[in-house]
């Protein structure tokens, strides 16, 4: 890749890159030059370099590739001693933790290779430093961030940027100013503050006693306060503008905080806390590239477990992948006992939502702290809405009324949830400011003018890309009216969409759907004491209203319970109670579907809990058979059809699914990837564009791909039940979208499952 690399300071940066380039066979030849003989020769001992020079113009003759890792401090210097010895082609770059001072010297200094010269910072380091501690994989994972000028010579870039990946490095472009404003953010506030807070405690008169006294959380914070003060000082020196900036941003902050507390404001405090909270998991999720629900177990694991960062270098947080899961499953089984599932997916979203725009405190129990119900939640976060939890169900939404959102700072992420997106485009296009949607890259590819396209009726200004997918651009400060709608296709998201948008609409905003959907939104703003009228299969709101705070408590989610019913019903021998179960008839196709194949099961103990009814579902293990699926029952179980098939698939004779094209358009394209796995594991079928056939009878096992679609994923570990053979399938992460836990609930049922992560 070059032919002589000269490394002008052969410490723990330079010495590491030396070995990495040695390892990686990158160079014929690598020579350096430092200020002591010493250190040259440990270089050539460890067999880092092969030659050396305390003269710098004299180490980099000849070189085509010189990297300048000294400190920041000293480059200036550096680069005037090497500029006699550099040929007219060399491309130079350096590891300086501070990007603006580094380019200016490189301009005074050596300003006919300016347009050779790349910045750069590699974000690794060690506890240790010195020529010694040199270690070829130091920058394996780790960021290197290059920060190109105006002048730098694109190719220039391109070849350190190869030199880095090269040696295992992610490499980031920057602008200068903005590396230095982030690392001084960053990095070196939090420095500066661990320092300053030793310091200051430490001269007050019983600083013995607070030392005695201080627990981990002191620890924690000032663990980098040993780092070393020269380098450091170094740092503020050369950063000094961008640090004193950040520590004015902090000071403000700190200020903010503390006027909450003397004025007793507790609503501010939280709201500072919550946010902290939040943004600090999202942080962690967007660094390890993980869910939410992985980051925030980051949250907890990593407080104590920060990298130490000597250098103002290192990484604090793994640069890992997304997370993979796989569910291995044994053929058989049975599953009894009782069990409650997880909180309704669609109940949780709207308690959040109308919560959130409500006068006062929702206290909601039984959430459902699944991703999809986080992202909703999240959202609202950025929207400056106090949200306390969830905690074990537990949620306390300070509502700030319909007109009290703010404007989010960024991007709203609704990662794998196109409930979240949907409902959140009725609602934000009545809002004031602008907005901008995204998600992960199934719900990229999900349609989002079928809302779209009623809210532009009702003035909303809204905006997908050319294939009506996400992202989707909303601009705020639109008057909307209300306007009647005729659904073209049955969908309780839409619906839900354009009746959220009626609450800031002028007049009345009505919805007919050609067939029942679920009513979990008219329903919920009856609750919150929002008129709502219905009328056959037309809903009616006026904009205008408000709602007031109430207490929820979201029913067991009969969408995760249809997991149990299909494979307790398949799997002989077997007998579950589902406890507390939302039995909304909107939602009940699924029992409906099931009890027409001869299923056992039945309702006890029916009652209201909070406006919608709910259930104990008794299942016990039944000869099923294969039937035509009466198209009217198809939204009314919309969600279930993975595991209906899973049913089909052990019934007698086939199953015949038509009127069913909107499972294409959901997390998968539920038909296919669901003949897909079938076929797998010896399953008859057919497919059609609007359905399925089946044919039911034994099938064997195999590997089969979710395709990231947690209702798939759950469906295929429910055949295993039934199955002859081992079934692995892969992709299980979004299981966590709706149902976090399914494994070791099924797993404490009966079913034979293990979860192999990496
Ligand atoms: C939902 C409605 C349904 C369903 C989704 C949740 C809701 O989607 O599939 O999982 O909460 O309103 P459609 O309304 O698009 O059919």
């Amino acid at each position: 890749m070059f032919n002589r690399v000269a490394i002008i300071g052969l410490g723990l940066i330079g010495g590491s890159l030396a070995a990495a380039i040695r390892a990686h066979g990158l160079a014929t030849t690598i020579v350096a030059g430092a200020r002591s003989e010493r250190t040259l020769e440990r270089g050539k001992l460890l067999g880092l370099i092969d030659d050396g020079s305390t003269d710098f113009a004299e180490a980099v003759k000849g070189a085509d590739l010189v990297f300048l890792a000294v400190p920041v401090s000293s480059m200036a210097d550096s680069m005037a001693k090497m500029a006699p010895g550099l040929s007219g082609t060399v491309i130079i770059t350096d590891g300086g933790s501070v990007k603006g001072k580094v380019i200016d010297a490189a301009i005074n200094c050596i300003a006919e290779h300016i347009s050779r010269f790349v910045p750069g910072h590699p974000i690794a380091g060690k506890e240790k430093s010195g020529v010694d501690a040199a270690d070829a994989r130091l920058y394996q994972n780790h960021r290197v961030i290059l920060t190109p000028t105006a002048q730098t010579d694109t190719q220039a870039t391109e070849r350190v940027r190869a030199l880095w990946a090269a040696v295992g490095a992610e490499v980031l472009t920057m602008a200068p100013d903005e590396h230095d404003r982030v690392l001084a953010e960053t990095s070196h506030l939090p420095h500066l503050l661990a320092f300053s807070l030793v310091d200051t405690l430490a001269r007050q008169g019983d600083s013995l006693d607070i030392f005695r006294y201080a627990a981990g959380g002191f620890r924690d914070f000032t663990r980098i306060a040993s780092s070393d003060p020269l380098m450091w000082h170094d740092i503020f020196k050369e950063n000094r503008d961008s640090v004193l900036r950040a520590v004015d941003l902090f000071q403000q902050g700190l200020a903010g905080f503390r006027q909450a507390i003397e004025q007793g404001d507790s609503d501010d405090m939280l709201a500072i806390m919550t946010r902290a909270n939040s943004a600090r998991a999202h942080f962690l999720a967007l660094s390890a590239r993980t869910s939410y629900t992985a980051a925030l177990q980051l949250n907890d694991d990593r407080t104590n477990a920060i990298a130490s960062d000597n250098t103002a270098m290192s990484n604090t947080v793994s640069s890992g992948h997304g997370r993979r899961v796989e569910f291995h499953l044994q053929p058989g089984g049975a599953l009894n006992g009782s069990l409650r599932v997880p909180g309704d997916k669609s109940i949780s979203h709207r308690s959040i939502m109308l919560g959130a725009l409500a006068d006062g405190i929702t206290e909601i129990e039984g959430f459902l702290e699944g991703e999809d119900a986080l992202a909703t939640l999240q959202a609202f976060r950025d929207m400056g809405v106090v949200i306390e939890g969830p905690s074990a169900g537990r949620v306390r939404v300070h509502g700030v009324g319909l007109h009290g959102l703010k404007a989010p700072s960024g991007t709203l992420y609704m990662g794998n949830s196109g409930t979240s997106m949907r409902l959140l485009m009725g609602l934000l296009c009545g809002q004031p400011f602008n907005t901008e949607l995204t998600g992960d890259a199934s719900l990229s590819k999900r349609p989002m003018e079928r809302v779209a396209k009623p809210l532009r009726e009702m003035n909303a200004a809204i905006a997908t890309t050319g294939k009506g997918t996400p992202p989707v651009h909303i601009s705020g400060g639109q008057q909307l009216k209300g306007i009647h709608y005729d659904l073209p296709v049955a969908s309780a998201q839409v619906k839900s969409a354009i009746l959220l948008a009626g609450l800031y609409a002028e007049g009345e905003t009505s919805v007919t759907e050609p067939a029942p959907t679920r009513d979990h939104t008219e329903r919920m703003l009856a609750g919150f004491g929002y008129p709502v009228s219905r009328d056959g299969a037309t809903s009616k709101v006026s904009g205008g209203g408000k709602l007031s705070a109430c207490s929820l408590e979201v029913p067991a989610d009969i969408s995760s319970a249809a997991f149990f019913l299909v494979g307790a019903s398949i799997a002989e021998g077997s007998e579950l109670l589902l406890r507390h179960v939302g039995i909304n008839p909107t939602r009940t196709g699924i029992i409906d579907i099931l009890k027409l194949m001869g299923a056992d099961i039945t309702l006890e103990n029916q009652r209201d809990a909070g406006g919608e009814p709910v259930a104990d579902i008794r299942v016990k293990s039944a000869r099923l058979k294969g039937i035509t699926i009466p198209e009217e029952l198809v939204p009314l179980a919309i969600d279930e059809f993975p595991v209906l098939f899973i049913a089909a698939a052990n019934a007698q004779g086939d199953t015949i699914l038509h009127g069913a094209e909107e499972l294409r358009v959901k997390e998968s394209d539920r038909i296919q990837v669901m003949a897909d796995g079938l076929t797998t594991v010896g399953v008859e079928n057919e497919v059609y564009a609007d359905g399925i056939r089946i044919r039911g009878g034994q099938y064997g096992g195999g590997e089969v791909y979710a395709h990231g679609d947690h209702r798939i994923a759950m469906s295929f570990a429910i055949a295993s039940l039934r199955a002859t053979a081992p079934i692995l399938i892969h992709d299980c992460a979004n299981v966590a979208t709706s149902f976090p836990g399914f494994a070791e609930l099924a797993s404490a049922a009966g079913l034979n499952l293990s979860v192999v992560e990496d």
